[in-house]
């Protein structure tokens, strides 16, 4: 039985009081025990605050983006050990803004999961195709390309640490979600590749978690989470208001 996962992607959206507020709220009006496990992911400099808030609760506090190695010269950049240290465990890697924006490949991405789960990180793996990509019939192809590259060489031990999240560029922050059933046979198609992809890869993606993301909104979240193949949701925007987030969760 796979746990739903409610994951807030704070982007760079919110100022350092805004996010502390968030987390308070989600400390005090959050059960200590929730069916759904909760993740948030704020910027960098907000993980040291926001983690000490959510310090006592269940709630997974992680970075938007880790860079993949050991402590070096990298300017500018994070790397996971500064992370464990405060505490930071989990990252997603691969956000489609990152992917158009900042020229992040799978093949970038393949070297960030290799090295976060080498150091025992989870990581939430960002795919999705454009609307370009959807409307000329490239879908499956685009997702069978990230989920190759991206997770090339990957020992199938190290699966219970990865997560994918299904997030379709055209229904990111547009208000223009999937259907539950287009999420849903991207989410079985993504479940079916990673079965083959290796030795004993039918029992790992059984148990991997996939998450729908693109316009999740308190009003659709049942009806995307009442498909088989959906896990959960990862949030932009309506997890960037207290009162959303705890709907989502609720
Ligand atoms: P959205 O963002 O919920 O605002 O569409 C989702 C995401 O980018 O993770």
């Amino acid at each position: 039985m796979r746990r739903k996962i409610i994951a807030g992607n704070w982007k760079m959206n919110l100022t350092l009081s805004e996010a502390n507020a968030i987390a308070s709220g989600l400390k005090e009006k959050l059960p200590s025990k929730t069916d759904a496990e909760v993740m948030v992911f704020p910027s960098f400099i907000h993980l040291p605050s926001v983690s000490s808030i959510l310090g006592e609760t269940n709630i997974v506090v992680g970075s938007q983006n880790a860079y993949p190695a050991a402590l070096t010269a990298m300017t500018g950049e994070i790397a996971p050990a500064q992370l464990r240290e405060i505490g930071i465990t989990t990252s997603l890697v691969g956000h489609s803004e990152r992917r158009q924006f900042l020229g992040e490949t799978n093949e970038i991405c393949n070297e960030k999961i290799k090295f976060l789960l080498g150091q025992g990180f989870r990581v939430v793996y960002c795919i999705g195709e454009t609307l370009a990509e959807r409307e000329s019939g490239n879908t499956f192809s685009v997702l069978s390309t990230q989920i190759k590259q991206g997770l090339k060489g990957i020992e199938s031990a190290l699966f219970s640490k990865l997560i994918v999240a299904y997030e379709p560029v055209w229904a990111i922050g547009t208000g223009k979600v999937a259907t539950p059933e287009q999420a849903e046979e991207a989410h079985a198609f993504i479940r079916n590749e990673i079965a083959g992809l290796f030795v004993g890869g039918k029992e790992v993606s059984e148990s991997l978690q996939i998450l729908y993301g693109g316009s999740v909104k308190p009003d659709n979240i049942a009806s995307l989470l009442s498909k088989p193949n959906i896990d959960g949701g990862l949030v932009g925007g309506a997890s960037q208001k207290l009162d959303s987030f705890l709907a989502l969760i609720k």
